[in-house]
């Protein structure tokens, strides 16, 4: 070899060697972050089923811990968040003096606040004015890392210390849950495996009424594990923690706590699932509903007009499943929870809140336009929705007011049995779209029909008062 080759040798061997060096450093730093990506957990202690305290997982899970711990902040957008002071959430009952009429009679009219961030949950239960009338052990099932407690309760069987928990009243229960060191807001091992961290529901409210849900009739296409689980022999009960597929999971979480419920010392704590998820199918089912004492299910009755009210709570799950978005298979999570990068993984930002605090996040990753549209289209939709939302409530004021009317004038139960029965279908359905959070955004269109149905309603209820007045005779007026 002459000096030129053996100088062009060299530089060939140190380029190569260069370039191999590069490769294997590029190799490694992929299967470094790959493995990251795939087991991004370094288990520095081991966690549990009776772990509630989310500072223990947060060891093992810093920054799912540290954006869980964010839901201490106040957020605010025009619906969402809360307003008032940092102390107390503002009562909704005075911004819409319609809600306090309407729920005359029942103790949502005594308080009833803004929600606000999950760390808050367990605290704004405790200080509720509501609680000065007496309520059951079953309000901690959503507000609390109550599962160790219900195996407590059960002898070791959660469902069965659930079964009995209703019997037990609300300081009884709160004074165990204290006891026994799980006092905390909903935490990492009621969404979580804690050997896994697979995705999984807790909740025996939510468990018995999804099966029921299963079992029933209703067309579930938003929700393909429940019709595949159908087209089988159905000898076992429909299992969420088995069957259900990961986007489903990403909402059945949520589906825990978010969603129409019955809660009281009269029978264990239920969702009413078991014709449907429609508002109508919800009904249906409570008028399927007899209360112990053997009457026809209601919640209260409406101290001037006498209606027996079904009282609606927060429907999110039931109103997101009549959507586009649950329909295309876009979960709770995927708006409330969007992923953040932090280096090669992606981490779930575990400070759930408003996708519009949020929303090259929360909605640009499918939603390919600006963000000031896209803020736009919410606020249309949650604007029409809120007027149709004052509307319906002046038309079951104005129907309440026909109904003191008739009662003045000394109409009898009998006459008055129609406005009653239209008070009651017309309530559900104003309430279900006003205690609901998203300002109809879950399902817009969907909101308006029932919007528009409780309007068409109280309309018929006050034409059935007026009716009703009418035919008292003049001399008994
Ligand atoms: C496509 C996105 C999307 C999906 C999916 C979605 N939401 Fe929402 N959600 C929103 C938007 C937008 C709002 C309105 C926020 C506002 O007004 O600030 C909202 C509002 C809420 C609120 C009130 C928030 C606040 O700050 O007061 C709750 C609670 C809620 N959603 C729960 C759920 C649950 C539970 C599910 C699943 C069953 C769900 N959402 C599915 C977008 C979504
Ligand atoms: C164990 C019951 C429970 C579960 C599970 C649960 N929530 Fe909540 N959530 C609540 C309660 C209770 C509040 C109201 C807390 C308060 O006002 O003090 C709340 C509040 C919220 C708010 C309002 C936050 C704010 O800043 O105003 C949003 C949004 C929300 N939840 C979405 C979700 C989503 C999405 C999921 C599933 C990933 C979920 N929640 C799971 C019980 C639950
Ligand atoms: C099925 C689950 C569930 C049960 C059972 C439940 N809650 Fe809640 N609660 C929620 C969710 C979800 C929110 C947040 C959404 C909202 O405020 O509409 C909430 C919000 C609240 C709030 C804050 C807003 C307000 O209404 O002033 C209070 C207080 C409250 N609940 C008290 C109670 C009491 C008392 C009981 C028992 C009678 C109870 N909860 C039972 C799920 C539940
Ligand atoms: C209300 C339910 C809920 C609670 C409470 C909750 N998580 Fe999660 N978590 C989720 C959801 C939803 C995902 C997304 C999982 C998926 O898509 O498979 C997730 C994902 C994760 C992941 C997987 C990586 C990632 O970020 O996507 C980790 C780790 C995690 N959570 C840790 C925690 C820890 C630690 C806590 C308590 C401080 C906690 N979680 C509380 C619902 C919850
Ligand atoms: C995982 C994907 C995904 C995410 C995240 C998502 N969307 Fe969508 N969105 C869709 C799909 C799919 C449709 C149905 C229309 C279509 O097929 O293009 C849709 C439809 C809509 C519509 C029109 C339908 C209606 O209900 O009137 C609006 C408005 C909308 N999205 C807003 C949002 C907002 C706001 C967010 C964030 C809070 C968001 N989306 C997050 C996928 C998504």
């Amino acid at each position: 070899m002459n000096k030129r080759s053996l100088l062009i040798y060299g530089v060939v061997v140190v380029v190569l060697a260069g370039l191999g060096a590069l490769a294997t450093g590029l190799l490694v730093s992929i299967f470094e972050r790959k493995s990251e990506a795939k087991n991004p957990y370094i288990h520095l202690v081991e966690v549990g089923e009776d772990d509630t305290d989310p500072a223990k997982w947060g060891v093992n899970w810093p920054k799912q811990y540290e954006s869980y711990q964010l839901t201490a902040l106040a957020t605010r957008t025009r619906f969402g968040g809360h307003g008032g002071s940092e102390a107390l959430p503002e009562q909704k009952i005075e911004r819409d003096p319609w809600l306090k009429r309407i729920f005359l009679g029942y103790a949502f009219s005594i308080d009833y606040r803004d929600r606000r961030g999950h760390a808050y949950m367990l605290y704004d239960q405790e200080e509720t004015k509501r609680l000065t009338k007496p309520q059951t052990g079953s309000c901690l099932h959503c507000h609390a890392s109550v599962m160790p407690l219900y195996r407590e309760l059960g002898g070791g069987d959660a469902m069965a210390g659930f079964e009995k928990s209703y019997q037990m009243s609300y300081q009884q229960m709160s004074a165990k849950l204290h006891e026994s060191g799980h006092a905390h807001p909903v935490s990492c091992v009621d969404c979580h495996s804690a050997q896994t961290m697979k995705l999984r529901v807790t909740r025996p409210g939510f468990i018995k009424a999804i099966q029921a849900l299963a079992a029933s009739p209703a067309p579930l296409p938003q929700l393909p594990s429940i019709e595949r689980w159908r087209a089988t022999d159905r000898r076992a009960p429909y299992d969420p923690n088995l069957l259900a597929s990961r986007t489903e999971m990403r909402s059945f979480v949520c589906g825990q706590c978010h969603v129409e419920y019955y809660c009281s010392s009269a029978m264990p704590l239920e969702f009413p699932w078991s014709k449907g998820l429609k508002v109508e199918d919800l009904e249906a089912h409570w008028n399927a509903t007899t209360l112990p004492n053997g009457s026809r299910f209601y919640d209260y009755k409406h101290s001037e007009s006498g209606a027996e009210i079904l009282k609606a709570q927060h429907p999110e799950f039931e109103l997101w499943s009549q959507g586009i978005h649950s329909r295309s298979g876009v979960a709770c999570a995927d708006c409330h929870m969007p992923y953040q990068r932090d280096g090669a993984t992606k981490v779930s930002d575990h400070w759930v809140r408003s996708p519009l605090l949020n929303i090259n996040r929360a909605c640009q990753v499918c939603h390919h336009i600006e963000e000031k549209e896209i803020l736009a289209r919410v606020e249309s939709i949650q604007a029409r929705n809120f007027d149709l939302l004052q509307r319906a409530g002046k038309a079951l004021v104005d129907q309440l007011d026909a109904i003191q009317a008739a009662k003045a004038a000394a109409a009898t139960d009998e006459q008055l049995h129609q406005a009653r029965e239209l008070q009651r279908q017309a309530q559900w359905r104003l309430d279900f779209v006003a205690a609901e959070n998203s300002m109809g955004f879950h399902a817009p269109q969907e909101a308006a029909r029932i919007l528009g149905e409780a309007v068409d309603l109280a309309r018929q209820g006050q034409v059935a008062a007026l009716k009703a007045k009418t035919a008292v005779p003049t001399e008994s007026r």
